[in-house]
């Protein structure tokens, strides 16, 4: 679904990342791990157009895909859940996931009842304002915007960030829920191990900007895999 090669990305004169290439697959979840700054956010905001790489090729679906705008990937199936989840907070809940209607045809504005079954808080809390919500609350109504979208692709960056365990647990169980229904490639960006490794199909780990290692899961043995992302 996804497939990235040699993409460079700068901010002004300062180079953050240098030649990322990877795939990642419909149906499973592509994990890209490595410790605080070695560029994974720079990495899916190259991806989502909200950072214009600067080189390097992007192919979606079969389509090889230009320097385009944010709103323009989102379109083509890009959905984004950001760091630190970026819900506008003064836009009650209906408001917030309504935003992603932008995304879609006018006979599609409206959020299907599987968005309440797996985020029940969002229908109780449709007219609060989203900055009143918890973080968890936040995070789930930042990944039910995005699949609002309906992506090809869902990149997800740290969504266990600052967030208790029974939310975790839940946002694991709406990850893995997406993943089998087969036609959506994830790419999680995670540092909490056990979270990933327990998700992930693929990983891919970055070190100052580069691809360190990578493989499929049954490639890669648990502790060489831990001591990688870790230094
Ligand atoms: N807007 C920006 N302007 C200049 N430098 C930036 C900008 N955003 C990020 N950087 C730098 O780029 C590098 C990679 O940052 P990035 O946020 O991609 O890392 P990360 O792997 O997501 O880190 P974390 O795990 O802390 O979220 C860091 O050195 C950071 O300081
Ligand atoms: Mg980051």
């Amino acid at each position: 679904m996804l497939k990235i090669e040699d993409l460079t990305l700068h901010y002004g004169g300062s180079q953050i990342l240098h030649g990322i290439s990877m795939e990642a697959a419909a149906g499973e979840v592509t994990c890209v791990m490595g410790t605080n700054g070695v560029g994974k956010t720079s990495l899916l905001k190259a991806i989502a157009g909200s950072h214009p790489r600067t080189g390097g090729a992007v192919e979606l679906d079969g389509e090889a895909l230009g320097r385009l705008p944010a709103h323009v990937l989102a379109q083509k199936g890009v959905g984004y859940v950001p760091q630190g989840r970026m819900i506008f907070p003064l836009l009650t809940v209906q408001e917030n996931l309504e935003t992603a209607y932008a995304c879609l045809p006018a006979a599609e504005h409206m959020v299907p009842d599987e968005i309440f079954e797996l985020f029940p808080i969002l229908r109780e809390f449709l007219g609060r304002r989203g900055g009143d919500l918890s973080g968890g609350q936040q995070q789930q109504l930042a990944i039910a915007r995005a699949m609002l979208t309906k992506p090809k692709l869902l990149l997800l960056d740290e969504p266990t960030e600052g967030i208790q365990p029974n939310i975790i647990q839940q946002i694991g169980r709406v990850i893995e829920y997406l993943r089998d229904q087969g036609n959506m490639a994830i790419v999680l960006v995670e540092q909490y191990f056990e979270f990933a490794y327990g998700l992930a199909d693929r990983f891919v780990v970055m070190k100052r900007g580069e691809v360190s290692m990578a493989g499929r899961r049954s490639e890669l043995a648990k502790e060489t895999l831990k001591q990688a992302v870790s230094v």
